[in-house]
């Protein structure tokens, strides 16, 4: 295999011969030089390849076919170079163009784009600067999570996609069907789900939980990591449609376990993105979000703040003008809630616990006040909610009248309530929205520029 700009950066300039391959960002000519900027996406780096008065003129039917977008392959020598802040270059002998990218029609031009026009073009995007960090960071925060389990004991397991329970119990669920929807409608008949593909109404999952918690209540400590799908019809910069989630749980663990794993676990990626992503992250700090280094490194030394509910409501209850949706309890809390307390009143993440039981999922553990449940959600300044979790209602009886209470279907939940039937135990679990991670590690604004290709209601292009 060919070596990327990134291996390259990590070879002596001794004179070599290396050959480049990869997408030119910029060419600049002088009167003695040619100057192309290559970039392969292995690093957020280009290498600059400089093609001297004789090299030019031997490479000139080729130099002319190539601008930016342009993807080369250039052999030359590798050299200590001369301009400041770059610590090798490449003296070019030749230029092959591999494939044109005409100025006139190629939509990503050297000037700043802006995140909008970029969404419009979600399959050129990750060849920009900034799309390019999303995309290491991202992908090494994936590999983070598994080894953060995995070096703790954790089994990763993968639960299903397709369901016929609904995990959160808010019927937000897209319908998986074969069944012919354009005749019902014609018919004008009831539809017999009996006669579709499942026998039975199914769904895309909206969380892996309820599948994991069977194998937790066999295997310890598990996790499961996969996407899940929402259909609420949310456009606001914190949702999509479709997102990837991270869900712990362990048997026996209560919730102040969860609250030290949860917390372990954010500051065990923040450090990863800062040892691991140094160069990526650097350019967001400088370009996205200033302070974002400065900001992961005082999240990681610091304990996180921890709150109930009932506090967290009487704190904003000091200053209710601050506010569009005024603050009581029993009310959900509201993204401005959620920024207000991290950002002007514990300036940094914090975990507000014990909300009432009525804002939260029926699988909750219901507290001796018999008001609140033991949840727990990890907040954080910009954007609120980053994880969602609980200790568990293990107690049969407990769980079962908070399923007829809700009006739920106790019979879609046997299999779950069976955990409580034999064996039960205290479990805790979490889950942690992958992309809500990538925008706190990135300091980018909108969820839609974390996920490749972003689903939102309206939205699933390419
Ligand atoms: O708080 P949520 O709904 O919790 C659950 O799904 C539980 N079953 C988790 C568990 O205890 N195992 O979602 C968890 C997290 C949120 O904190 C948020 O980070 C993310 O998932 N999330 C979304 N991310 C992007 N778009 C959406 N529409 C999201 N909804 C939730
Ligand atoms: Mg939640």
């Amino acid at each position: 295999m060919r070596l990327t700009i990134k291996e390259i950066f990590e070879l002596p300039p001794d004179g070599r011969s290396v050959s480049v391959k990869g997408w030119v960002r910029t060419k600049r000519d002088t009167k003695t030089a040619v100057f192309l900027e290559v970039n392969d996406g292995s690093r957020m780096g280009n290498i600059q390849c400089v093609f001297d008065e004789a090299a030019a003129i031997a490479s000139a039917p080729e130099l002319l076919r190539v601008g930016t977008g342009a993807s080369v392959c250039v052999e030359g020598n590798l050299i200590p170079s001369p301009a400041s802040g770059q610590r090798l270059e490449v003296k070019a002998a030749s230029l092959s163009v591999i494939g044109e990218a005409p100025a006139e029609s190629y939509p990503l031009q050297k000037k700043a784009h802006s995140m909008e026009f970029l969404r419009e073009i979600a399959h050129l995007r990750p060849r920009t600067n900034t799309f390019g960090a999303v995309a290491r960071v991202r992908n090494r925060m994936a590999f983070a999570v598994h080894q953060f389990f995995q070096e703790r004991g954790f089994a990763y397991v993968h639960t299903p996609i397709i369901t016929t329970s609904d995990a959160e119990g808010a019927g937000e669920m897209f319908q998986v069907t074969t069944l012919d929807l354009a005749k019902i409608a014609k018919s004008g008949g009831p539809v017999d789900y009996s006669k579709d593909f499942f026998g039975k109404a199914a769904s895309l999952t909206v969380s892996g939980q309820l599948n994991v918690e069977t194998y937790c209540e066999a295997l310890s400590r598990v996790y499961t990591f996969g996407p899940t799908f929402r259909a609420e019809n949310s456009n606001t910069t914190r949702h999509l449609s479709e997102f990837w989630m991270i869900e712990p749980e362990v048997a026996f663990n209560d919730i102040n376990d969860n609250m030290d794993l949860a917390e372990d676990f954010l500051k065990a990626l923040a450090g990863v993105a800062l040892s691991d992503c140094a160069e990526d992250l650097a350019f967001f700090d400088m370009r996205i979000q200033n302070g974002l280094i400065d900001m992961l490194g005082k999240m990681i030394a610091a304990p996180f703040a921890r709150m109930t509910y009932t506090d967290a409501v009487k704190e904003l209850g000091k200053t209710p003008d601050a506010f569009e949706f005024k603050p009581y309890w029993g009310c959900d809390l509201q993204s401005e809630h959620e920024k207000f307390l991290t950002e002007k009143v514990i300036h940094g993440p914090l975990i507000v616990t014990d909300y009432p039981k009525e804002i939260k999922s029926f699988y909750m553990k219901l507290n001796d006040d018999g008001k609140t449940v033991r949840a727990m959600d990890v907040l954080v300044p910009r954007f609120g909610e980053i994880i969602g979790g609980s200790e568990r209602e293990e107690r049969l009886d407990f769980i079962e009248r908070r399923i007829d209470e809700l009006g739920l279907k106790k019979e879609t939940y046997s299999w779950y309530l069976d955990l409580r039937r034999f064996g039960t135990t205290p479990h805790a679990g979490f889950g942690l929205g992958f992309e809500r991670l990538i925008l706190y590690v990135t300091g980018m604004a909108n969820i839609r520029d974390v996920i490749p290709f972003p689903r939102a209601p309206k939205l699933a292009d390419f």
